[in-house]
C-alpha cells in the first residue's frame, strides 16, 4: 500500500517522534502501522510502558517460519489514542540483530494492506535492513536539525547518491535559522516546528492531547502525512528503485 521510511543521518533529531505524529495523523480510512527498526535499539516500549513483545520480535519468528513476509496483526500494541506499533528491541545489539533479521521482508511492506511508517533510526554504514528500508520506501524522510552541519551531511549523502533524490523528502526540525541551507538541498524540504508540549506528548508524559490538536507541529505534521499519502498513489519507476539500491550499499555514513 504505502512505505515511509523516516531516519536521520546525525544526532537525534525527532526521527520517532515524527514517526509517531505522522502514524497518528495519517489521512484516509485505512489506519497505518508504524515499525520500530531502528538498529540501535528501540524507545517506544520504555516511552509507553509498554512489553517490546508482541513486535518486531514476534513478526520475525512468524516470518522466519513461514519462510515470507507476514502481516502485521499478531505483532502489534497500541499507544494512548489507538495508534498501532510493532515495536523493536531497546537492546543495541538485540536490534541491531533483529533488524537484519528482517531486513529481507521489508520489501514486502510496501505492498500489504495497511500503510505502513518505519522509524528507521539514524543511518549506519553497514545495516542491511536500512540499505532494504530505503531501496524499497515509496518516501523516504530523512529528519535533521537546522544545524549547519547536519544540513551538510543531508546535502552530501544526496550528492553521493546515499539518498534516493527521486523519493525523498527532508524534514528540518526548527529551520527558521537555516533558510539558505536549506534552499540549497536539491530535494523537497518541510520544516517542522519546535514544539517541547508536543514532543512531551508524544514520548508518553501525561497532557492534554485536545492542546496538541491545534498546535503548529500537528498542522506541519498533517501536511507532510497528506503529501506522502498522495506520493505514494504516483510510484517511482522499478528501475529508479533498483539504482538506488545497487547505490546503497553501504555507502551512507552515520
Ligand atoms: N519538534 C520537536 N520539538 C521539541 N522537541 C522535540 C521535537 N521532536 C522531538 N523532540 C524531542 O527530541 C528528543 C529526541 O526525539 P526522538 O524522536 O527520540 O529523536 P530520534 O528518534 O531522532 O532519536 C526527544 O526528547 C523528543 O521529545
Ligand atoms: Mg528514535
Amino acid at each position: 500500500m504505502t512505505l515511509v521510511a523516516a531516519v536521520s543521518l546525525k544526532g537525534a533529531p525527532g526521527v520517532t517522534t515524527l514517526a509517531i505524529a505522522l502514524g497518528a495523523v495519517w489521512p484516509g480510512p485505512v489506519a497505518p502501522v508504524v515499525v520500530e527498526l531502528d538498529p540501535s535499539g528501540a524507545d517506544l516500549p520504555a516511552r509507553f510502558a509498554l512489553e517490546p513483545a508482541p513486535g518486531l520480535t514476534t513478526y520475525a519468528v512468524a516470518a522466519r517460519q513461514r519462510g515470507q513476509a507476514v502481516g502485521f496483526d499478531d505483532h502489534l500494541q497500541r499507544l494512548p489514542g489507538g495508534l498501532s506499533v510493532c515495536c523493536g528491541l531497546p537492546w543495541p545489539a538485540a536490534a541491531r540483530a533483529l533488524a537484519s533479521e528482517v531486513a529481507a521482508w521489508i520489501p514486502a511492506w510496501r505492498r500489504g494492506a495497511d500503510p505502513v511508517v518505519v522509524d528507521g533510526g539514524r543511518l549506519e554504514a553497514d545495516s542491511p535492513a536500512q540499505t532494504s528500508l530505503l531501496g524499497a520506501a515509496d518516501t523516504v524522510v530523512v529528519v535533521s536539525s537546522a544545524e549547519r552541519g547536519h544540513l551538510a551531511l543531508v546535502a552530501e549523502a544526496l550528492a553521493q547518491g546515499g539518498l534516493p533524490e527521486d523519493r525523498l523528502v527532508v524534514v528540518v526540525r526548527d529551520g527558521r535559522g537555516a533558510r539558505s541551507e536549506t534552499r540549497a538541498l536539491r530535494c523537497p524540504v518541510r520544516g517542522l516546528p519546535e514544539d517541547p508540549r508536543a514532543a512531551a506528548l508524544l514520548r508518553g508524559e501525561a497532557g492534554s492531547p485536545r492542546r496538541l490538536g491545534g498546535s503548529a507541529f500537528l498542522r506541519a505534521v498533517r501536511r507532510l502525512a497528506e503529501e506522502l499519502a498522495g506520493r505514494a498513489a504516483a510510484p517511482a519507476p522499478a528501475v529508479a528503485r533498483e539504482r538506488f539500491a545497487t547505490l546503497a550499499q553501504g555507502e551512507v555514513s552515520a
